[in-house]
C-alpha cells in the first residue's frame, strides 16, 4: 500500500513514545522507506538503535550534522512524502504551531510542503488547556491533521483523554493522505452542508443537509491533486484545508476570501434564504400567546454574488452550483442556471428519499450554460462526485 513511499515520523518526548517502534513495523510491512527523527527528549523514552534497526535507516536528532552539502532539516523534508508526528507533546505542537524551529524536527516540519499528521498523546489537564487547543485548531487551519486522542487510564495516573490513538488509525490517516495524486496547480474551493441560522442562544433555523456531496466533491478533488479548500458547517477533519462555518453570512466571508485565488469553485451547500432579523440575546421564553413570530431577512445569495463579481474581476473561476428541486426539477433547474449565472449546475430531486439529503448515493443532472442537460445515474455521492469533476474539466 505504501510501495516507493518516504514516510518520515517523528517521535517526540512523551511515554507513547514506545509504541511508535510497532507503527514503523506497520509501515515497513507496506513498503513504505521509513526515516525515524527524534526530537532529543524522545530518546528518554526509546532508544536510538531500536530506531535505527527497525526503520533500517539512519536516526536524525542533530540540526547539525550535514549530507550532500544541504541542511538536514532541507534534505529530509525533501525527501518525505508525509510527516508523521507520534507522540506529539504539548511542547512540539505548540512550537510548530507558532513557527519555532529549535530542533531537527520542528525544523523539517516548518521546511515541509506536504501532508503533515499530528497524533498528540498528554496528561488529560494538558490536553484541555485552552492555550493547547488553540495552537491545534490553528494547526488544523492551514491543512495539519490530527489524529485526536483516546480517553483512558494515562501513564500519569489520571483517567481522561490524552492516550495516542490506535496505531491503525495513523496508519490509515497516512494512507489517505498519500492518496492523493501529485499537485494538478488548480485550486478549487467547494461549499457543503446546510448553513446554520441563530435565533437565540439555543435554537437555530437549518436543513437536512448532511453535507455528504460537497465533501465527496472535496475528497475527490483532493485526490485529483487539487488544491481544496472547503468550506462546511460540518465537523470534518481532512488532509486539505477545512474552513467550518455556520451562517450564510460566515460562508458569504469564507468563500469570499478565497475568490481571488480560485480557479474552481463548487458551490453545494445548501444556504438558508434567510435568517432571523434579530438574535434574541437570551433564550427566548415562552409566552401566553399561542403565535409568535420571527421576523426573518434575507440572506445573500452568495452563487448569485460570486457570478458577478466574476464578470467585473481578473480571476475568472469556473463557478458549479447546485439545486436541490422537489418538483419540476429540470424546468426549474433551467431557470436558476440563467438566474444565477454560473457556468454548470448539478441539479439534486430532493423529492426522492433513496438519493440526496443524508443518502450516500446521488442521482443528478447538470445543466451547463447554454441549456444542455447531462444525466448521471444513481451511484455513490464518490462515483458522482468523480463524474461531476471530470464534466466540468
Ligand atoms: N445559494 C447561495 N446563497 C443562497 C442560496 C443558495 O449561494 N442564499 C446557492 C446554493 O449553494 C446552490 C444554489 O445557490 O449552489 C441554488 O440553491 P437553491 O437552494 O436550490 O436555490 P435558491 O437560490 O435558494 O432558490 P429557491 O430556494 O427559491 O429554490
Amino acid at each position: 500500500m505504501l510501495s516507493g513511499k518516504n514516510v518520515l515520523i517523528g517521535i517526540t518526548g512523551g511515554i507513547a513514545a514506545y509504541k511508535i517502534c510497532e507503527l514503523i513495523r506497520m509501515y515497513k510491512r507496506n513498503g513504505a522507506n521509513v526515516r525515524v527523527i527524534c526530537t532529543p527528549n524522545a530518546l528518554n523514552f526509546v532508544a536510538k538503535l531500536t530506531l535505527q534497526n527497525l526503520s533500517q535507516n539512519e536516526v536524525g536528532v542533530d540540526e547539525f550534522e550535514v549530507s550532500d552539502f544541504k541542511p538536514e532539516h532541507i534534505s529530509y523534508a525533501d525527501e518525505a512524502d508525509v510527516i508523521v508526528i507520534a507522540p506529539a507533546t504539548a511542547n512540539t505542537i505548540s512550537k510548530i504551531a507558532n513557527g519555532i524551529c529549535d530542533n531537527l524536527l520542528t525544523s523539517i516540519v516548518c521546511a515541509f510542503k506536504k501532508p503533515v499528521i499530528i497524533a498528540p498523546a498528554m496528561n488529560c489537564n494538558m490536553w484541555g488547556n485552552p492555550i493547547i487547543q488553540e495552537n491545534l485548531k490553528k494547526l488544523k487551519a492551514v491543512g495539519y491533521q490530527i489524529c485526536e486522542p483516546e480517553s483512558g487510564y494515562l501513564a500519569c495516573g489520571y483517567n481522561g483523554v490524552g492516550r495516542l490513538c490506535t496505531l491503525e488509525k495513523i496508519f490509515d490517516k497516512t494512507v489517505e493522505a498519500l492518496h492523493a495524486k501529485a499537485s494538478s496547480g488548480r485550486k478549487v474551493v467547494i461549499t457543503s452542508g446546510g448553513t446554520i441560522e441563530e435565533l437565540d442562544p439555543v435554537r437555530y433555523i437549518s436543513n437536512y443537509s448532511s453535507g455528504k456531496m460537497g465533501l465527496a466533491l472535496a475528497d475527490e478533488a483532493f485526490k485529483n491533486g487539487d488544491e481544496v479548500v472547503l468550506v462546511t458547517t460540518k465537523e470534518v477533519e481532512r488532509p486539505y484545508k477545512v474552513v467550518k462555518v455556520k451562517s450564510a453570512l460566515e460562508m458569504q466571508n469564507a468563500v469570499n476570501n478565497e475568490f481571488d485565488t480560485a480557479n474552481v469553485i463548487i458551490m453545494a451547500a445548501a444556504v438558508a434564504d434567510y435568517r432571523a432579523k434579530n438574535v434574541a440575546p437570551q433564550k427566548m421564553k415562552k409566552t401566553s400567546s399561542d403565535e409568535i413570530t420571527i421576523e426573518l431577512v434575507k440572506n445573500p445569495d452568495i452563487l448569485k454574488e460570486l457570478c458577478d463579481k466574476k464578470a467585473v474581476s481578473k480571476n475568472s473561476p469556473l463557478i458549479v452550483g447546485f439545486c436541490a428541486e422537489s418538483e419540476n426539477l429540470l424546468n426549474n433547474a433551467k431557470e436558476k442556471i440563467q438566474k444565477k449565472g454560473c457556468d454548470f449546475l448539478v441539479a439534486n430531486d430532493i423529492s426522492r428519499k433513496d438519493i440526496g439529503f443524508s443518502s450516500d448515493y446521488n442521482e443528478v443532472t447538470i445543466l451547463d450554460k447554454n441549456g444542455n442537460a447531462t444525466q448521471l445515474e444513481r451511484a455513490t455521492k464518490t462515483e458522482i462526485a468523480r463524474l461531476i469533476l471530470d464534466y466540468i474539466k
